[in-house]
């Protein structure tokens, strides 16, 4: 028996949005990404390839590298900050400049409005050297690779391959799964070292391995979550969930987080079809009638 009684609600909240689970995609993500950064563990660094972990929206490529981003913290040295890995959230808006003032705000730098486009390329080569990078992450990367916007497209290409002449750091893009042809169309930029990937895919149900893998993370979730046991990973309840969130982790997670809440409302000890049912009724279209945490889901 698991007691959550005593807990404040807020605690229970917080629990259920810290939740971190270990899953498959997960670790494979995050060994895709150590090996982009050293191809040997323990090794060192691998310097001026490219290379791209793409996936659908909300498979966890993100979350997979902040884990890493974490282990690698700045370090105050001697001559200022030291960062063996960047993180840089490239912007959504506002073209070339944009994507300057990421990485420069990533590695820390104050820039003034006045300095040319030009200047800021050199100051933020300078800053890498400096600063000693060793790997660069370029989250969101669909966005430095605009399809449509010729002027930015070549742009970033352009830089990119600039940050990679300096052969001090493996540039990685994180992004969705067209951002890989669009790099790899530029044969100078993945020249050295081809364009090294992993795509991430949701979890498939039909496929017998990624079911055993959905059914193990919806445990998981069953054992961090604050109410008594439901047996997530049950054959019904299992396939539920996975037909509300088609095998995808970010899903799962709102719908947890939806069902939990609902729950904690109605002061519930344990976590039930019904509340998943209200979460789902929340959420679906509005002319669409099956949910399938009330009907069958496999006759969807
Ligand atoms: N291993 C994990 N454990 C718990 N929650 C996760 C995990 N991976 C991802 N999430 C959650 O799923 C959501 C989507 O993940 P995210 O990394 O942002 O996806 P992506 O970058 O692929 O769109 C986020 O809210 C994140 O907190
Ligand atoms: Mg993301």
């Amino acid at each position: 028996m698991r007691d959550f009684k005593e807990q404040l609600p807020a605690d229970r909240q917080r629990q259920m949005t810290n939740i971190f689970v270990d899953h498959a995609n997960h670790q494979q993500a995050t060994k895709a990404i150590r090996r982009f950064f050293k191809p040997v563990e323990g090794g060192v660094p691998g310097r001026g390839n490219i290379c791209a972990l793409i996936g659908e929206s909300r498979t966890g490529k993100t979350y997979g590298a902040s884990e890493v981003l974490a282990e690698y913290k700045p370090e105050i040295g001697a001559n200022g900050i030291k960062r063996s890995v960047l993180l840089v959230d490239s912007p959504i808006e506002g073209g070339a400049r944009a994507v300057l003032d990421s990485i420069a705000s990533g590695l820390g730098m104050q820039v003034s409005l006045r300095m040319t486009n030009s200047n800021l390329i050199l100051a933020i080569l300078r800053e890498l050297q400096r600063s000693e990078v060793q790997f660069v992450i370029f989250d969101e990367a669909q966005e430095l690779f605009p399809e449509k916007n010729r002027k930015v497209l070549s742009f970033s290409r352009k830089l990119l391959r600039k940050m990679l002449n300096l052969n001090q750091f493996n540039i990685l893009c994180i992004g969705l799964p067209e951002t890989y042809s669009i790099i790899a169309e530029d044969s100078q930029l993945i020249g050295r070292g081809g364009l090294p990937y992993k795509r991430l895919r949701p979890y498939d149900w039909t496929d017998p391995v990624d079911c055993q893998h959905f059914r193990v993370l919806c445990h998981k979730f069953d054992e961090e979550m604050p109410f008594e046991l439901s047996d997530f990973a049950s054959m019904d309840f299992s396939s539920r969930l996975f037909k509300a969130t088609k095998g995808c982790i970010g899903i799962l997670k709102v719908y947890m987080i939806a069902a939990g809440e609902i729950a904690l409302a109605a002061g519930s000890d344990r976590l039930e079809l019904c509340h998943f049912a209200e979460a789902y009724d929340d959420r679906k279209r509005p002319n669409e009638v099956f949910n399938p945490f009330r009907n069958d889901p496999s006759l969807s």
